[in-house]
Formats: C-alpha cells, structure tokens, sequence
C-alpha cells in the first residue's frame, strides 16, 4: 500500500519518535497532522513541516480535548500514537509511590486508549492504528517495573483491539534507547556517557536516531496483512540482555 493521497494523524508529533515519523509520512506523499499540548511546539513543527501539514494542541490524557480534535480532523487513515510524559517513574518499585505509577499510567497508557476510543469513527476500514510501547515490556530492567508493566499493557490492548477492530488494522512499535529530546533533561555529558554505555551493549552498537524508529510506523501503516503485532526496532537490545 502506498502512502499517496492517505491521511496520518500522529499524536506526539511535535518532537523525537513522532516528528520523525511526520516527516517520513510526508516524504512518503501522505497529508499529516500532529497534535501534541503545546501549541509553541505545534507551531515550530507546521513550520518544519511546511504546508502540507496540519496540527493542532490538544492533550491526549483529557478524553473532550482529545474528541473535539478528532472531530476537526474528520476521515483519515492512519493513526499513530507517540505521545507520552513524564518518564519519572525509575526507581525501585519498594520506594515508588503508587501515585507517580498512577500518574505514568495516565499518561502513556491511558492517553493512547484515549486517544483511539475518540479516533476510531473517523479512522477508514482499510487503515491502521499503531501505538507505542518500548522494549522494556520484552526485557524488564530492575526498577522499571512501572514502565514495564505499561508497555506490557499497550502490547496486550492493542492485540485484543486488533480482534475488535478488525479490519482496522492494530499495532504497536516497541523502541529500544532512541537519541530524542527525552533525554534532554539529563545534562549533556552524562547523556553522552549513558548513549556510550548502551551503544557497548547493544548488538547494533549506537542508540536509535527517530528516524530508524519511524520506519516501523511506516511499514505497519503500509503492509496489509501485518495487525496484532509488536515490531521490536531496538538494536538488539533484548538479544543482548538490555531493556
Ligand atoms: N526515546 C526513547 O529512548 C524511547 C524508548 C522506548 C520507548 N519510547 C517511547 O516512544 C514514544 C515517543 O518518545 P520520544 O522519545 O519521541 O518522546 P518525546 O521526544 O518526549 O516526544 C513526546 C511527544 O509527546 C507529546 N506529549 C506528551 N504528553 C502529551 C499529552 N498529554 N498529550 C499530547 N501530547 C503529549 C509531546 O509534546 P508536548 O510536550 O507538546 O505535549 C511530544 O510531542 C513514547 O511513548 C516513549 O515512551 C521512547
């Protein structure tokens, strides 16, 4: 399937993983629009963009924000979800409360199933959904039992929505270490000793730039006969024994 004359819609596609995979869709000859919360973000991306694309600010853990977007987008055809949060929930599942779980929950799980409850009247029979998750789900760490337990539950959600939903098609991209501005609050020579250190470990030796990971979402969104899949882009982290 080509991407000519499709529609994408990527929330979380102002920045990393999601801009990545606007700019491939469009390259690929697809209209897109990105939706994230900050509207400075969405317009700095329109701008990179260029006119091809449209975006809205919208937040994807608030179910009539999140409607109300859908409903100015209308019909489309591939929906791809990159947004989440937070990131804050390492540590040791002893020490963590249950509210910063709660709080990551909300985000990254509870925003993607958002996200597609509101999506689904407008998305066409013959598209896709992807959603994300990371290949902690495949590989726990010690003291990411939270994000592990919510990539695991993006991956069950979305074979259990590729049932329901069929013939929409549903799948998820589960990422290793990607080089994206979620790291960006680490300062910059211990993200390049921590990027070192996992580039040692991994088969592929080097952390995932955006755009090797956005490949994936273009591949779900075009192959026909691939749903209730996790497409693992992670380096061979997980051979290698690295979440
Ligand atoms: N980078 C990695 O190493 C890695 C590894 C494994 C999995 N992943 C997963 O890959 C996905 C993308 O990660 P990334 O590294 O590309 O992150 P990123 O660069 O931080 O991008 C996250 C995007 O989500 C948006 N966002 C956050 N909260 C939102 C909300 N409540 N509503 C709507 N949009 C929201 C952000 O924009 P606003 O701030 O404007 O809302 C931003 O556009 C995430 O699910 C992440 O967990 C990443």
């Amino acid at each position: 399937m080509s991407l000519q004359n499709h529609h994408a819609v990527i929330v979380g596609g102002t920045s990393g993983i999601g801009l990545a995979t606007a700019k491939l869709f469009l390259s690929q000859g697809a209209q897109v629009t990105v939706a994230s919360r900050s509207q400075e973000k969405v317009n700095a991306t329109l701008h990179e963009l260029g006119p091809k694309a449209q975006g809205y600010a919208m937040d994807f853990q608030d179910e009539s924000q999140t409607k109300q977007f859908f409903e100015k987008v209308s019909d489309f055809d591939h929906l791809v979800v990159t947004a989440a949060g937070g990131g804050s929930s390492h540590g040791s599942f002893r020490a963590l409360g249950i509210d910063v779980a709660r709080a990551e929950f909300e985000s990254k799980f509870w925003g993607q199933y958002t996200t597609v409850k509101a999506a689904l009247p407008f998305i066409s029979k013959s598209g896709s959904i992807t959603l994300t998750s990371g290949a902690a789900a495949a590989r726990p760490m010690k003291g990411a039992s939270t994000l592990v337990a919510i990539n695991s539950a993006i991956e069950g959600l979305a074979r259990a929505l590729a049932m329901d939903l069929a013939p929409i098609r549903v799948n998820v991209v589960s990422p290793g270490v990607v080089d994206t501005p979620v790291f960006s609050e680490i300062d910059a020579k211990s993200r390049e000793a921590m990027f070192e250190k996992i580039a040692q470990s991994v088969l592929l030796q080097h952390v995932a730039k955006p755009e090797e990971i956005a490949e994936a979402y273009v591949y779900l969104a075009t192959n026909t006969y691939t749903t209730g899949a996790v497409l693992q882009v992670e380096g061979g982290a997980i051979l290698s024994g690295i979440g």
